[in-house]
């Protein structure tokens, strides 16, 4: 039931703080350290590389997981769209596991990969969000995601649950392996920083809601820029307006813009910049500059730490690693905001279904 709030994927926004505690509880002890199945952290420390498979925003969740195993835990990980691993894969390591996110535990794509694997008798992990979904039935372990039913088609909730929990599990996994980062790591703490920072954004969806009619409602096209995970958040907030707003949107790495898609900025395209990062800060504002000095209106998510005067959105400080969290619930406003304001249907865009049970 949506209560009081006109569409779901609001809702779903605002339980974001939730669920990080959610999580916590769920996955950590009184010390703060994660609890997680015995013979799965087994499985975990033998394997010389873990692929994660998923689709979407599971795949975009999926690429700021993968920093997190190989930061704390000293594992390689590859990320990979299913639908393409499907029918291409690549060369494996010797002692694979394979990690699927999704949502639904329906998604055709990821099952396709699931059925490989398991024929070629390799261990596998599927994070859902659905108790006894097919993916969770054919994996050899399961972690739910704890998010409580996700409604709207446009993933909210279900994306920072999976970052959360790939990221106790990395720190478990770390801890396993003694890595003295894992150690470090105050998960815990993080994501009740995270829970608090969720919860002041949220609190602020005027503000949202104003920038989305001033640079969002009415332009055919725009851009989300960033380094690194700020780059596997442009992904995933271009990813939420394209599907609700309709409006043409890219997720871009900052870098890369200047080898050719800039000569499609114009005068007022609005370009994103996102910057959480301290070694990528100043590339990522010179990008911005340069787009700029083209004419593009520029908006700027930025951590408190890096900010300066005239940024459009702060964010809490919390460790690197994590601002994925942070960074991304603008954009879900921005994508949310637009759409509405536009009279279109949240959570039930054009042309899409919650759960795409076809490859
Ligand atoms: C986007 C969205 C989709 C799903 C994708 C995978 O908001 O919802 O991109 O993320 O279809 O779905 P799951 O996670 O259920 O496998």
């Amino acid at each position: 039931d949506k209560g009081t709030y006109p569409f779901y994927m609001l809702k779903e926004i605002d339980e974001q703080p939730n669920v990080m505690r959610k999580l916590a509880q769920v996955y950590l002890n009184d010390a703060g350290d994660p609890v997680i199945n015995t013979d799965l952290l087994a499985a975990l420390k033998a394997a010389d590389r873990l692929y994660v498979v998923a689709a979407g925003t599971s795949y975009h969740a999926g690429l700021v997981g993968a920093k997190l195993f190989e930061s704390l835990a000293s594992v390689p990980t590859e990320v990979h769209v299913s639908s393409e691993f499907a029918y291409n894969q690549p060369l494996l390591s010797e002692k694979p596991f394979f990690i699927f996110l999704t949502q639904s535990g329906e998604t055709a794509d990821s099952r396709e990969v699931l059925l490989n694997v398991n024929e070629q008798k390799f261990p596998s992990l599927t994070i859902t969000n659905v108790p006894n979904s097919t993916l969770s039935r054919e994996a050899t372990y399961t972690l739910l995601l704890h998010a409580g039913p996700e409604i709207a088609v446009a993933s909210t909730k279900a994306y920072t649950a999976q970052i959360a929990l790939q990221a106790i599990l990395a720190k478990a996994l770390g801890q396993a392996k003694q890595q003295s980062g894992a150690n470090a790591f105050d998960v815990k703490q993080q994501l009740a920083l995270v829970a608090n920072g969720m919860q002041a954004l949220v609190d602020e969806k005027d503000t949202f809601d104003q920038l989305a009619k001033a640079d969002l409602l009415h332009t055919p096209n725009t851009f989300y820029i960033g380094r690194g995970l700020d780059y596997a958040v442009s992904l995933e907030t271009a990813l939420k307006l394209k599907e609700i707003s309709y409006v043409q949107a890219e997720g871009f790495a900052s870098g890369e813009l200047k080898h050719g898609t800039i000569a499609l900025i114009e005068k007022d395209t609005p370009v994103i910049g996102i910057i959480t990062q301290a070694n990528t800060a100043g590339l990522t504002r010179s990008n911005l500059q340069e787009v700029s000095a083209r004419g593009a209106k520029t908006i700027t998510i930025v951590t408190d730490a890096l900010a300066k005067n005239d940024d459009t959105i702060v964010l809490p400080t919390v460790d690197e690693r994590m601002t994925p969290l942070l960074s991304v619930v603008p954009g879900q406003l921005l994508a949310y905001y637009t759409s509405l304001n536009k009279g279109l249907d949240v959570d039930k865009p054009r042309n899409l279904a919650k759960s795409v049970t076809v490859e």
